[in-house]
């Protein structure tokens, strides 16, 4: 009997935030074979160094390419800030010449400036991708004529791993962080949900935002910007397999993994543990 070909689609985040970029790629392209991988026992990375960003994604990255995947997706803006760059020109070209390795910022930046009309553009994000100022360099690329407001939220991330931000006390938390972001100009109307886990508390973010100002999300983003990436790459699609399966990894506790991921899906998932 010949063996199904089997190479999903990688799609990384140092936890769980990955998910809201992989449910939304899910829709888009439910024909591939999906392999997700967390770093949940090593999360937080947007404190962490660029050495460190650096080296924790590509032992991930080369662990997807291990399994099978030839695209993977850094669905992680701290991981697509301070690493990317560095796999798609350093590594690549040495461990896998004919893989790729794409990230959540470009397809972001690429499409940004049409939805504000004020052109005052509010970034919330990890310290490391606010510090690595790739939200305003790569923006001025597309919208010269943008201005970028940044603020760092370095308990939301902890929030969302350890199921935290129900609680009450988290929306003072958040409330402190939209209010230094508007304050630093009241003209903002779009504001980019710069890391992947903080869709997961969009409900609580809106509350404390005047109505009038847009909430971006990057899993619908990437999830089109990938369509159009399969489409421009004939050779790429061909080779990730199309059986419509979905398998997860965490190097952290499996059955926690299990629930959070379960609710995004709405399904029971059994995820597997990845030691490193
Ligand atoms: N989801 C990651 C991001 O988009 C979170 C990084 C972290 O672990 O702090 O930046």
């Amino acid at each position: 009997m010949s063996q199904k070909q089997y190479n999903p689609i990688g799609v990384f985040d140092s936890g769980y935030g990955g998910l809201t970029v992989l449910k939304e790629i899910v829709k888009e392209l439910p024909e591939y074979d999906y392999l997700y991988l967390g770093d949940n026992a090593r999360a937080p990375y947007g404190s962490r160094s660029f050495e460190e960003v650096y080296d924790l994604t590509l032992e991930c990255v080369k662990q997807l390419f291990d399994k099978g995947c030839h695209l993977v997706i850094l669905a992680c803006n701290t991981a697509s800030a301070k690493a990317l760059r560095n796999i798609q020109q350093k590594d690549l070209p040495i461990i896998a010449p004919n893989k790729r390795v794409l990230g959540v910022i470009r397809p972001t930046t690429e499409l940004v400036g049409n939805y504000s009309k004020t052109k005052h553009i509010g970034v919330l994000g990890t310290v490391g991708t606010v510090l690595s100022q790739s939200y305003p360099i790569e923006i001025a690329k597309f919208f010269p004529d943008v201005k970028v407001f940044q603020e760092a939220c370095p308990l939301w991330v902890p929030m969302v791993e350890n199921n935290e931000y129900e609680n009450p006390e988290s929306d003072s938390i958040i409330k402190q962080h939209i209010d230094n972001l508007m304050s630093r100009s009241p003209k903002i109307d779009t504001i980019i949900l710069g890391c992947t886990h903080y869709p997961l508390l969009t409900n609580k973010i809106k509350k404390f935002l005047p109505q009038n100002v847009t909430l971006l999300s990057q899993g619908e983003i990437v999830a089109k910007g990938l369509v159009d990436y399969m489409r421009r790459h004939p050779k790429m699609e061909a080779n990730c397999s199309k059986n419509k399966s979905m398998e997860f990894f965490t190097t952290g506790d499996t059955a926690n993994f299990d629930i959070h991921a379960g609710k995004f899906f709405g399904k029971q998932i059994k995820s597997k543990h990845l030691n490193f």
